[in-house]
């Protein structure tokens, strides 16, 4: 049998009130649109059909390569909108699940039970509903003294004694697709929103006498429409929670999940512990053994094993096995560390690439250089690679040693082994197992403190 499906996404989601569509607000790093069409490749369907309207070419490049997108360019109604799908669905013949893309908590296995349900009770439309302790805002589910679903009400066309229901429709149905889309033509927007309602099609397959099924949700929760930022914060935390749970399942310590923020996609290796304040974002990448925080931010980055990062920032860099980064450092994009490397506090690293065994452990700026193994940057250094035009490079060859509160004016090669004295602004290459130094001579005034008091007690005097 074959099982199609249909996530509408066509709306502005006005209550957002925002610039961005509805379904392409972020939820742990995602779009709310990527949980619904992830849940629905999960439960085993395989032609997905994604309705766009609003902000429609920014939600299309969501759904590519994971879906077939359908543009409805006014949004008269959840009806309207499914009927759009009708020219791609021409020669289909099967069950059509329809969902919304604002439900991003919706999981695989209830959309299989949907199904189930739907294809064993030989049904027309099956509804997925839910109970709620407040149904307001959702549509009601109005059934017969048989327990029979006869029709769904919306909020705004509810009667007093109708919006006391505290059954709600999802917004989730699994359809017979034969005759699908002519009942849907021949629903009308005569309500008090004026809108094509899709749910009025239950309505008619119920007084047809026809089997109109409803499978209602052991977990009310994965319900939740996203409407506002309130909501989308709510759906946000449980999300975080799911995230959170399956990484300690699989080994990694979590010391206070209520402060710690990974996002949906990470992987982080056994035994990582994550201290709190927290972030882990992106494409980001943790192995095993590692400490990551308190308060660090990992953007789209590779950790390798056995790291430790404190109180840091890193964004877009990749960092080997046994490195030590923090506290308070920021490492910017395409930074490269290899293994054994140490960064330490107050330091700042940007599109540099650090070889094995180096260590920058205070107080530098490090940008657009290249260092070799076992090199020491000592404190103050900093790499001057912008002239006001360009960004140029600095070389530093294995083992060398730069003094303390070097300047490093770029383009400038620093020779293996090779060693820069203290406080030196160094201009000109400095060849391999050499000493640079630039500084001026020091002059030396003898018994300075007497001579001193000397001239402040002969001023008393006088
Ligand atoms: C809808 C249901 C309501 C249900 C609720 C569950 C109808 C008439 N009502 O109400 O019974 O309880 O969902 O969350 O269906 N959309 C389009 N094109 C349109 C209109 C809407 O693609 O012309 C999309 C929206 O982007 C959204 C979804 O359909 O993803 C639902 O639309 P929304 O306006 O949020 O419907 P609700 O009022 O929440
Ligand atoms: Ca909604």
């Amino acid at each position: 049998m074959s099982l199609a499906a249909v996530i509408l996404a066509a709306g502005k989601g006005t209550r957002m009130k925002s610039q961005v569509p509805k379904v392409l607000h972020k939820i742990c790093g995602n779009s709310m649109l990527s949980y619904v069409l992830d849940s629905v490749a999960a439960a085993g369907v395989e032609q997905k059909i994604v309705v766009v309207g609003f902000g429609a070419d920014l939600v299309a490049r969501e759904v590519e390569g994971r879906g077939q997108v359908v543009l409805q360019e006014q949004q008269l109604g959840t009806a309207h909108a499914l009927l759009q799908v009708s020219p791609l669905l021409k020669e289909f013949n099967g069950q059509l699940l329809v969902l919304c893309g604002d439900t991003p908590l919706i999981e695989p296995d209830t959309l299989v039970r949907l199904v189930e349900s739907h294809r064993a009770a030989g049904a027309v439309a099956t509804v997925l509903t839910a109970e709620v302790e407040d149904p307001t805002g959702y549509g009601r589910v109005i059934r017969d003294g048989q327990g029979q679903v006869k029709r769904i009400v919306e909020q705004k066309d509810a009667s007093p004694q109708e919006k006391q229901v505290q059954e709600i429709n999802t917004g989730i149905y699994c359809f017979e697709s034969a005759g699908l889309f002519e009942a849907l033509d021949k629903v009308t927007p005569a309500n008090a929103q004026g809108e094509y309602y899709l749910t009025d099609i239950i309505r008619a397959y119920a007084s047809e006498g026809r089997t109109v099924g409803a499978v209602l949700l052991a977990n009310q929760a994965e319900a939740v429409g996203v409407n506002d930022r309130v909501q989308l914060a709510e759906v946000d935390r449980v999300i975080r929670a799911r995230v959170l749970l399956e990484l300690m399942s699989s080994g990694v310590t979590v010391v206070d999940p209520q402060s710690t923020f990974v996002d949906r996609g990470v992987q982080i290796g056994r035994d990582t512990t994550i201290y709190p304040f927290t972030f882990i974002e992106g494409s980001t990448t943790v192995g095993e053994d590692c400490v990551i925080g308190p308060d660090t931010r990992l953007v789209n980055s590779v950790v390798g094993s056995a790291v430790t990062i404190q109180n840091s920032i890193v964004l877009e860099s990749y960092i080997q096995d046994r490195c030590s980064i923090g506290p308070f450092s920021y490492l910017r994009p395409e930074t490269r560390l290899g293994e054994d490397v140490k960064v330490g506090d107050f330091v700042e690293i940007k599109k540099s690439d650090i070889g094995n065994g180096s260590k920058v452990p205070h107080l530098a700026y490090v940008g657009d250089a290249t260092l070799g193994r076992k090199v020491n940057i000592g404190a103050g250094t900093i790499t001057c690679n912008y002239d006001g035009q360009n960004k140029w490079p600095t070389h530093i060859g294995d083992r060398a040693f730069i003094g303390s509160n070097t300047n490093l004016v770029a383009p400038v090669k620093i020779g293996e082994g090779a060693v820069t004295g203290a406080g030196s602004t160094i201009t000109r290459d400095v060849p391999d197992g050499a000493l640079g130094v630039e500084r001026a001579k020091q002059a030396l005034v003898l018994d300075w403190e007497n001579r001193k008091k000397k001239k402040v007690d002969e001023g008393k005097d006088s």
